[in-house]
């Protein structure tokens, strides 16, 4: 069995049921985390022949940060119930790959430890209603040097989950959550997400922290257009996993749409949910995307085997996307081309 898949058989051994399931699950009935894969698997490749594949480079940049692999992770919480070194783990096994991170708002680790660990890391953030705390925490992660503030809107509310089974929070230690928000008597009200955010938060967020914005969990080509136009440096193509809209289109599919909005423009194009083999690497990058992120499979690595197993993750996928690259026979992934794509 090819060992990416053994992950999340290994990591449900080590792991609290109520943990595993809850990395697992999807929002409601589950839909859209089921389809996730299967729709990048659907995709058909048109080969190039006779083509030098002898040479092959996979090193790039991601809003100008240089990475050796377009496979990225995504940004997670509760990562201290995989394992106990937490986010500060994922960084070390990142970091060995040549790989860049996401890192939650809701992280278990503070901005200025991961910034020590000196993996490139971008925050993801979430605003929430009191605009201070999400200032405060702004602050925090730029001088923890973080990349850049990848702004999650596809959350103005939280999904339902219908699986939660065994509470996970019963396994989260006091301190392990909530370690970025700055001290004060907050009130639940305070932190819950805005739910009436408008696309000029783009703007605001990089005149308080000068760093580029990317917005993440954009599904539809005119969204894209809009986020774009007012100040995105980049975008993520994403469901969130499955974990917020169930049925939302699969990003597999709502990719070229997206792809084709930011034709002409600098924002650079990203994807996540469902990628878990070279051959969906290849279909995301050559339908437009500058590098996947992955979200799961680096939860189930970093369960399994730790920090080491984080690395391997990402350098066994990167091995398959220089493989599957030969055989489509194109040596460079700027010269891939939504042609060698045939879409179900
Ligand atoms: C997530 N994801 C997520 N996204 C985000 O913007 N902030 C967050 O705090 C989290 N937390 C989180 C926890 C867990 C357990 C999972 C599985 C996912 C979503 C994540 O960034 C990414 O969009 C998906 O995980 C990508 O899909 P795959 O690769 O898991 O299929």
């Amino acid at each position: 069995m090819r060992w990416i898949d053994t992950l999340e058989g290994a990591a449900a051994e080590k792991l609290p049921e109520a943990v595993h399931r809850y990395y697992r699950q999807g929002s409601a009935g589950g839909i859209s985390v089921a389809e996730a894969v299967s729709a990048w698997s659907a995709y058909r490749f048109r080969p190039r022949v006779l083509q030098d594949v002898s040479a092959i480079d996979l090193r790039t940049t991601v809003l100008g940060t240089p990475v050796d692999t377009p496979v990225l992770v995504a940004p997670s919480t509760l990562q201290r119930l995989a394992d106990p070194d937490g986010e500060l783990a994922m960084a070390a096994g990142v970091k060995a790959a040549g790989s860049l991170l996401g890192v939650s708002s809701n992280a278990g680790t503070t901005f200025a430890e991961l910034g020590a660990t000196g993996v490139p890391w971008w925050l993801q953030i979430y605003i929430v209603r009191n605009r201070s705390i999400t200032e405060q925490m702004l602050d925090a992660a730029v001088a923890g040097g973080a990349k850049a503030i990848v702004l999650t809107v596809d959350t103005p509310v939280v999904g339902r989950k219908e699986d939660e089974g065994p509470v996970v929070w019963s396994y989260v230690q006091p301190g392990q959550l909530r370690i970025n928000v700055p001290k004060g008597d907050w009130s639940d009200d305070d932190l819950d997400k805005a739910d009436d955010l408008t696309p000029d938060v783009i703007g605001r967020l990089h005149e308080r922290t000068g760093l580029p914005v990317v917005v993440k969990g954009v599904l539809r080509g005119d969204d894209a257009k809009r986020i774009a136009d007012a100040g995105a440096a980049g975008v993520i193509v994403s469901n969130h996993g499955g974990r917020q809209l169930d049925g939302s289109v699969s990003t597999a599919h709502a990719l070229p749409e997206i792809a084709e909005a930011l034709a002409g423009t600098s924002t650079e194009l990203y994807v996540d949910g469902g990628i878990r083999r070279g051959e969906h690497i290849l279909a995301a990058l050559a339908l437009g995307a500058r590098a996947v992120f992955l979200g799961r499979p680096a939860l189930w690595a970093l369960a399994a085997e730790g920090a080491p197993g984080v690395t391997r993750m990402l350098t066994d996928l990167t091995e398959e996307l220089e493989h599957t690259l030969q055989l489509v026979g194109v040596p460079r992934p700027v010269d891939l081309t939504p042609d060698l794509v045939v879409r179900p």
